[in-house]
């Protein structure tokens, strides 16, 4: 287990098998993205991001062609989704209603983090799981959809809300949130089992 302070807090987490790292997203989060280039860095909040496939693990997510983030992501080649807890929820409607362009998110909006361990731009603390992705050139898809493909070469989550493979949600700060529009959110519900006959 990593543990990390930080000026926010003392971070515990704990690696994710990369094969199993999906599941830190199936459930459809919203997510952080990060990135960083250089001394830039910037984090956005994004509703529309997906696990693709198992091995080697990827991802996909929509970041808009105007946004900081997405000039940081092109010139890095890099970022990281974080899954915000129920706990930072107005951080993540903050994050993703301002741009980076005018103002240092980080500092402004008290965003603490931590150091990833494969690539530049930072994980976002107060969230329960983190993935580190590298960019997969798909020029045609990035300029129709503005969608980003990324391949997880990292992946972490915090013991206390996954562990052993599943999510366990039992502190009501922890939950994943889910996000509907004009700053409405879901906490994720109960979990519930159906037999495979
Ligand atoms: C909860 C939430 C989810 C969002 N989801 C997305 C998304 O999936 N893709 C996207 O491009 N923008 C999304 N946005 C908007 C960006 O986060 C927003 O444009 C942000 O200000 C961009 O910041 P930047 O210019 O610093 O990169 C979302 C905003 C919020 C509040």
């Amino acid at each position: 287990m990593r543990s990390i302070s930080n000026e926010l807090s003392a971070v515990r987490i704990e690696p994710v098998e990369l094969t199993k790292s999906y599941l830190l997203m199936n459930h459809g989060p919203v997510t952080l993205v990060s990135s960083a280039h250089g001394e830039r860095r910037n984090v956005m909040a994004a509703s529309w991001a997906m696990p693709l496939d198992f091995s080697p693990p990827k991802v996909a997510v929509v970041v808009d062609s105007r946004s900081y983030t997405r000039e940081l992501i092109e010139a890095s080649g890099e970022f990281v989704l974080s899954i915000p807890s129920r706990a930072i929820a107005s951080q993540v409607l903050a994050v993703g209603s301002q741009s980076g362009r005018e103002l240092d998110k980080f500092a402004a909006l008290g965003v603490g983090t931590i150091p990833a361990s494969k690539v530049k731009a930072p994980l976002i603390d107060g969230c329960v799981a983190w993935l580190e992705c590298k960019v997969i050139p798909e020029p045609h898809n990035e300029k129709r959809y503005d969608l980003f493909l990324g391949e997880v070469v990292a992946a972490w989550a915090d013991p206390r809300a996954f562990k052993d493979g599943r999510w366990v949600f039992e502190d009501e700060g922890l939950k994943t949130i889910h996000y509907i529009a004009g700053g409405n959110f879901f906490a994720t519900g109960d979990a519930f089992e159906v037999a495979d006959k």
